[in-house]
C-alpha cells in the first residue's frame, strides 16, 4: 500500500507504518508535495478501519524532518497566500492530533521546527541518541516563529519550558528532549527503531504505556511571558523584531484559551511574521551563511588545493598576534613568526595569553605548550622559510616598508609558496610588482580581533590567479573562517561601505546632531555600536590615516587626532570617557557647521543610503559580482543587523534599491 513518492503507508499486524523521504533531497522539508501527500495519507488512516495505531519513521538516514521549507516562506507576499499556506499545513496536522488511532513519531535525525511540530501533533515520540538527534524549534532564529502549531502545543505538553526553547531556537539532544518532556522514549544508539517504536506503540494501544501528559499550570503566564519580553529586548537593544514578539504574544495569548482557538491566533500571528522584512531578512541571512559556511565551496569545482603543511606570518602586532592564532588553533601546523627581535617575546606572551583563555573556556583541548612550540620567531629570513606553504604579510600599513618585505621574501621562500597581504588599504595590484610571482600573491584581509572576527576578505589583484584564490579560500577554511571573495578596490568591501558611513557620520555631528543622537540612531537601527563609538573603538587615528589615504581631508578627525586622542582603549583617550558617556573635552574640535537637527530617521536613512551608494557603484565596477557578497561582508564583518539580511537585501525590502537605482540588487 503506498500513498506517493515522499509518504508510504504499509501495513504490519495491524499497525500503519509511514515511511518518508524526500528523496534526493538531504533532508525532509514540507514542500508543497510533501504537504499535499501528507494530506492524503491522513485522509487515508481517518477512514482505514483496520489499523489499531500508526507510527512515523523517516526513510533517511540521520534526518527526521528538518522542517518547513524556508525558500517557500521568504517567497509569500500576500496576507492571502500565507493564511491559505498555513491552513493548508495545520489542517493535516489537527486531524493527525485527532485520528481515533494512537500515533507515534519515530525519531533519528534533525527534528527542527515543522519537523518537531508534525512530531508534537502525534500522540508520543520515541526518539534514538545520536549526535545527528537534535530536537527543537529553531524558526526565531530565522527571523519566524513556530506557526505549525508549536507554540501552543509544545507549552501545553511541558509547560513553562517551552517558552524559552522557542524564543532562544534551542535545539536538544534526545536526552535533553526526553528530561524536557518533549520525547516519551529514548533509545541508545545501536536500538532497532523500528521494532522499538511497534512494542511502545502496542503498550500504548493497550494503555500502559505511561505517557506523562500533566496538566499544566499557567496562572503565572503574564509575569513569566513579561520577563522573556524583557529579556528578548535586552538581547536585541530595545529593538522590537516581529519574530519573538509575536512568538511571544501567541504563547501568552493562546495557553488562556482552548487548543483550537489558540492555534488560530498563532495562525493570525505568524501571517503578519511571515511578511514582515524582518523574517525576509533573516532568511536571506540563513541562506548567505548556509552559501558561505564552507570556504571550500567556493573554490572551483575540482580544484585540488596546495596542501598547508607550514606557515609564515611577518610581523607580529595586533594582526599578526591574530593570525597566528588562528593558525595554531585551527590548522596545528608550524608557523614561522618575522619581526623585529623586541617585538618576538611580547607576541608570543600574547598568543600564549589569548590559546590559554580559549582552553580555560573549554574552547580549545589541546595543549597550550604543544601549540606554543610550533612556533618558530625569527628576526630575519631564515632558511626555515624555503618550505613554507603560505606566508601572510602584516607589517605596518606603509608601502615603502611592504616593498623592502617582499623583495626580502620573495628569495628565501619556493616558487610555488602562496604569499598574502592583510593590507587594509594599499592595493594588492600595487604591491604585486615586488614580488617575483605576482599569480601566487592575493590579499587576505581580516577583522580585528582575528579570533572572534568570522570574516575575511579574499582580494584578488589584477595578476592574483584564479589557483592562488583558490588556495587562499582553502586557506580560510582550515582556519575555519567566512570568505567572501572580491577584487582589488579602496577599502575592498566592508570598509568602502563603511568609510562613508562613518564620515558622513562625523558630518552629521560637525552640523549640530549630537554624537549620543547619531550613535543612537544606527544602534535602535540594529547595529551593535554607533558609527562614533565604532570609530573610537578601531582607532581614530587608523580611520583618519585611510582617509588621507583616499586624500579625504576629515577636519575633525585630523583635529582629535593631533590632540592625542586616537581612541579610548589606544590612547585613554578619544571621543567618549571611561563610563560611556560624550568627552566633554572634544567636542570643541568639533569642526561645527551651522545647526542642521535630523530627526532619528533621517540620520538612519543618510547613513544607510551612503551605504548603498558605494555598494551598487561596487556591483557596477564588478569588484564582486553577487550582493550576496556585500551582505555577507557587512553582517560578518561589522554585524550589520542579521535581521535585516545585508544592507543590499534591507534595500530591496524596503523600496529602498528601486526608489535610489530603479532595480533591485537581488
Ligand atoms: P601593528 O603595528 O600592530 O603591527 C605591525 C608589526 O609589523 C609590528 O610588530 C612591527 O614591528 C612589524 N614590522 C614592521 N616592519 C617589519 C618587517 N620589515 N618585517 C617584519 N615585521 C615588521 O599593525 P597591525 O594593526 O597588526 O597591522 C598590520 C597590517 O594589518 C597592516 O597592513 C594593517 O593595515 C592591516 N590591518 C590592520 C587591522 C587592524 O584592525 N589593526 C585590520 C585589518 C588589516
Amino acid at each position: 500500500m503506498s500513498v506517493g513518492e515522499i509518504f508510504k503507508l504499509t501495513k504490519d499486524d495491524g499497525i500503519g507504518i509511514v515511511t518518508f523521504d524526500m528523496v534526493g533531497d538531504a533532508m525532509n522539508t514540507w514542500t508543497d508535495k510533501a504537504i499535499m501527500e501528507f494530506n492524503e495519507l491522513v485522509g487515508l488512516l481517518e477512514k482505514d478501519e483496520s489499523l489499531a495505531g500508526v507510527i512515523f519513521i523517516s526513510g533517511k538516514p540521520n534526518n527526521f524532518f528538518a522542517g518547513a521549507n524556508l525558500k517557500m516562506i521568504a517567497e509569500i507576499e500576500s496576507e492571502e497566500e500565507a493564511r491559505k499556506a498555513l491552513d493548508y499545513l495545520h489542517d493535516p496536522f489537527n486531524r493527525l492530533s485527532e485520528l481515533k488511532i494512537p500515533s507515534l513519531a519515530a525519531i533519528h535525525g534533525h527534528c527542527l521546527g515543522g519537523g518537531l511540530e508534525f512530531a508534537l501533533a502525534c500522540t508520543a515520540r520515541i526518539a534514538k541518541e545520536s549526535a545527528a538527534t537534535l530536537i527543537g524549534l529553531p524558526e526565531c532564529n530565522v527571523g519566524l516563529f513556530p506557526g505549525g502549531g508549536g507554540t501552543q502545543r509544545l507549552p501545553r505538553l511541558i509547560g513553562y519550558g517551552a517558552i524559552e526553547l522557542i524564543l532562544r531556537g534551542k535545539m536538544l539532544p534526545a536526552p535533553k528532549a526526553l528530561e524536557n518532556g518533549i520525547i516519551d522514549r529514548l533509545l541508545p544508539q545501536d536500538a532497532d527503531l523500528l521494532a522499538e517504536a511497534k512494542s511502545f506503540l502496542a503498550a500504548i494501544i493497550e494503555g500502559t504505556a505511561d505517557l506523562k501528559r500533566p496538566k499544566q499550570d499557567f496562572s503565572q503566564i503574564d509575569e513569566i511571558m513579561e520577563m522573556a519580553r524583557q529579556g528578548v529586548l535586552k538581547a536585541t537593544k530595545g529593538r522590537e523584531i516581529p519574530g519573538p514578539m509575536l512568538a511571544i504574544k501567541s504563547i501568552q495569548e493562546g495557553v488562556k484559551l482552548p487548543l483550537s482557538e489558540g492555534l488560530e491566533l498563532e495562525k493570525e500571528n505568524f501571517v503578519k511574521v511571515a511578511l514582515s522584512n524582518e523574517a525576509k531578512g533573516s532568511i536571506n541571512t540563513f541562506f548567505i551563511k548556509t552559501l558561505t559556511d564552507k570556504a571550500k565551496s567556493m573554490m572551483t569545482k575540482g580544484f585540488e588545493p596546495k596542501p598547508l603543511k607550514k606557515a609564515a606570518v611577518l610581523g607580529f602586532g595586533t594582526m599578526g598576534r591574530g593570525i597566528v592564532i588562528e593558525i595554531l588553533r585551527r590548522m596545528q601546523v608550524p608557523v614561522i613568526v618575522k619581526d623585529i627581535p623586541e617585538a618576538l617575546e611580547p607576541g608570543k606572551e600574547f598568543v600564549r595569553k589569548i590559546l590559554e583563555g580559549m582552553v580555560e573556556k573549554k574552547r580549545l583541548k589541546v595543549p597550550v605548550d604543544d601549540l606554543m612550540n610550533l612556533i618558530t620567531t625569527t628576526s630575519e629570513y631564515v632558511d626555515e622559510f624555503k618550505d613554507v606553504d603560505i606566508v601572510i604579510e602584516a607589517v605596518f600599513e606603509d608601502i615603502k616598508i611592504k616593498e623592502q618585505v617582499y623583495k626580502e621574501l620573495c628569495p628565501a621562500v619556493s616558487d610555488d609558496c602562496i604569499i598574502a597581504s592583510n593590507t587594509s588599504s594599499i592595493p594588492i595590484t600595487s604591491m604585486s610588482q615586488y614580488v617575483a610571482k605576482p599569480e601566487r600573491f592575493g590579499g587576505l584581509h581580516f577583522f580585528s580581533p582575528v579570533w572572534k572576527m568570522q570574516l575575511v576578505e579574499v582580494i584578488r589583484g589584477d595578476e592574483t590567479g584564479q589557483e592562488t584564490v583558490d588556495n587562499l579560500l582553502n586557506f580560510v577554511a582550515s582556519i575555519r573562517k567566512r570568505p567572501i571573495v572580491c577584487r582589488d578596490n579602496p577599502g575592498f568591501v566592508v570598509n568602502a561601505l563603511l568609510f562613508p558611513y562613518l564620515t558622513n557620520a562625523i558630518t552629521y555631528v560637525e552640523e549640530g546632531n549630537p554624537i549620543e543622537k547619531v550613535d543612537g540612531a544606527m544602534t535602535s537601527f540594529g547595529m551593535p555600536l554607533g558609527p562614533i563609538r565604532l570609530t573610537d573603538e578601531v582607532g581614530i587615528d587608523v580611520i583618519h590615516k585611510v582617509l588621507v589615504g583616499m586624500d579625504v581631508e576629515q577636519k575633525t578627525l585630523s583635529a582629535v587626532v593631533n590632540d592625542g586622542r586616537w581612541g579610548l582603549k589606544k590612547s585613554g583617550k578619544g571621543f567618549f570617557l571611561k563610563d560611556g558617556s560624550v568627552d566633554p573635552d572634544v567636542l570643541p574640535l568639533i569642526d561645527s557647521k551651522g545647526v542642521k537637527e535630523k530627526t532619528e530617521e533621517e540620520i538612519q536613512l543618510g547613513l544607510f543610503k551612503a551605504m548603498l551608494e558605494v555598494g551598487k557603484d561596487l556591483l557596477d565596477r564588478h569588484i564582486v559580482d553577487d550582493p550576496r557578497m556585500i551582505d555577507v561582508g557587512m553582517i560578518w564583518g561589522t554585524g550589520f543587523p542579521p535581521d535585516k539580511g545585508g544592507p543590499m537585501k534591507w534595500a530591496d525590502l524596503t523600496g529602498l534599491s528601486e526608489e535610489m537605482f530603479g532595480k533591485k540588487f537581488y
